[in-house]
Order: C-alpha cells, then structure tokens, then sequence
C-alpha cells in the first residue's frame, strides 16, 4: 500500500474532521502517501483532491463539519461517472480508499468496488446511527448532546409556563436519536418511526400527565415518527383535547457543533483502524466498534482488582501524532 485517498460524504457528521486527522496521521506514520477529495465522491470524478502532509490536520480535531466537505453525488449514482472515478483513481496511482459517511455512502462505495482496483474501506459516520451490525457511528454522541441541550432549554420553559412542547429530532427513517434524545431529557413521551403512534391514547396519556401534577410534557419527534411533522401531530392531538402547543424543529443544528468526547475517541480509533485495515490487504469491509451490553460483574471482583487503562487507547495517541 503506497498510496491512499479518503472522503467525507452525505451528510456531515461531527467528527469527520478527527477521523481526517487519525486516517491522515495514521497513513504517513506509515510511509503511506493521503491524498483527500473535496465534496465526497464528486471530487474523484472531478480529480479534485488535496495533498496531505501532518501539519494540514493540525487543529482540526475540535471541528465540526468537514475540511474536505460533503455532497450526495447525484453523478456517482451513474455507471459512466464511477467509471471516469476509477479512471482517475488509476491515474493518481490510489491502491486504498476510506470512505467516511454513512449508509449511502457504503453503496456508492460498494459501486466503485466492482469495478475499481482500489480497495475500499468504510469508516461509519452519520448522526442518524442507520447502519445495522456495526454500533455508534461518528457524530451521533454529538448529535443526542446537541439536541439535549436545547431541549433542557424547552423544558424550562415548558415547566415555567405550563405549554406542551413538541420538539423535532432528526434522525430520516430510524429511531436512534429520538430514543436517547428522548431518554436523555427525560420526556414524557417519544415517537419513533419504528413504533405506531395510537393518537387517542396518546392524548389520554398528556392529559393524565397534566391533571396529575406535571407542568407542561415534551414529546420528542423523531424524523418519519408522525406523518407530515410536529404540525399534523400538533393539529390531531387538538383534535383530541385543549391542547396549548409549540412546536420546535432543531434541525440541522444537530449536524453541526464541536464534536464530544465519545465521537473525538471513536472517530480517532475507526480512522487509525481503516488505515492499518486497508495496509493488512482488506476491502470491501466496515470499520465498527459494536455497542458493549449491560453485564453483572462480582463486586468483590472488582475491589480486589488493579484497574488496567486500555494500553490501545493509549497508543492510539501516538499513532495520530
Ligand atoms: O443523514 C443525516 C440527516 O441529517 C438526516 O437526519 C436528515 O434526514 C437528512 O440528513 C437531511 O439531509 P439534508 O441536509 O440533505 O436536507
């Protein structure tokens, strides 16, 4: 492996900055050349890339977005555009790509392999969590931390002025960010795609809430959870009953911001992962880190035990250094 090319695509995800910097890093540590093409897959077809060297992933690692942007490539969806992308990919001398982004990114990826000799990687990275099989992907810690934020702020409100909230997360078709946003704010109730929503007895539900004490109840909106939005769920619940209602979109502030903790980590481990994966001969694979269960542990185990940090995490910083 001499030389790479890594992407971001679909939508932005906090955290693919520091998986362009961990893969960037990780590549050069390595002897191996990283080049980056600008505005996901459109850039390979429009042979428009940066040369990396260390220093340009400097500071970035805090950043939300990405430095390389994204796009959903209409283009790359047609045969004869992936073509003139592999022409190129061959032009530059490419043997390894990492593609950051999430579910239809994968099958723009999985495209390209059929017929590229550059073997391909795939580091999850989409707010929405939509990916079976592979755990969190970079930017939906974010995204959840995000959306609390704002939604501790409705619950002031809501609380002070006696108003029913209903609050909009993102999410397209999959419940992930409605369930934790939704756990996270302690809502009264939460309506994911995944689930029909009964809106008698909903309303019953609200209504109980209130005559029994509580003071203005959030109900968390998943992205596909009502159709037609926070508007027609609003418009059927007064059919129901006296509501006093607001509505609040957050929107595509949940893509954006200074990625937290859990997603700096994890993008830095998945992005030093798909560079080593790629050098070990893989392709056509998922970079992923699947969720750990809830487990009963002996307590008299751990008090007579010498807690050990996680060595590989540790050496992770000096891979990305
Ligand atoms: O996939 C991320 C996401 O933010 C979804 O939650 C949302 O449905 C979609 O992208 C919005 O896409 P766009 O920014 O293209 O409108």
């Amino acid at each position: 492996m001499k030389k790479i090319a890594v992407l971001t695509s679909g939508g932005d995800a906090p955290g693919m900055n520091a998986a362009i910097r961990a893969i960037v890093r990780t590549s050069l540590n390595h002897k191996i050349g990283i080049i980056g093409f600008r505005n996901g897959f459109e850039g390979i077809i429009d042979n428009d890339y940066v040369t990396f060297d260390k220093r340009s992933v400097g500071n970035i690692i805090q950043r939300g977005g990405s430095i390389l942007h994204t796009s959903r490539s209409l283009r790359f969806l047609e045969k004869k555009y992936r073509q003139v992308a592999e022409n190129n990919l061959r032009a530059l001398c490419i043997d390894g790509l990492i593609v950051i982004g999430g579910e239809g990114s994968t099958k723009g990826a999985i495209e390209l392999s059929k017929i590229s000799k550059t073997k391909c990687v795939i580091v999850p990275a989409t707010i929405d969590k939509d990916m079976a099989f592979v755990g969190s992907t970079i930017g939906f810690d974010t995204a959840i931390n995000t959306a609390l934020t704002a939604i501790d702020k409705i619950r002031d409100t809501a609380t002070t002025a006696n108003v029913t909230h209903i609050v909009e997360v993102m999410g397209r078709n999959c419940g992930w960010l409605g369930i934790l946003a939704g756990i996270g704010a302690g809502a009264e109730v939460t309506i994911i795609p995944e689930v029909r929503t009964n809106i008698t007895k909903l309303a019953q539900k609200i209504k109980h809430q209130l005559n029994t004490g509580k003071k203005g109840c959030i109900i968390i909106l998943a992205e596909g959870g009502f159709s037609k939005g926070g508007t027609s769920l609003a418009n059927a619940l007064k059919e129901k009953g006296n509501f006093d209602l607001r509505i609040t979109t957050l929107g595509h502030m949940q893509r954006g911001g200074s990625p937290s903790a859990v997603d700096r980590v994890l993008a830095t481990e998945l992005g030093v992962n798909a560079v080593l994966t790629l050098k070990d001969g893989f392709s056509d694979v998922i970079i992923a880190k699947p969720v750990a269960t809830i487990e009963k542990v002996d307590s008299n185990k751990v008090v007579n035990a010498k807690v050990k940090v996680d060595m590989y995490l540790h050496d992770l910083i000096e891979n990305t250094a």
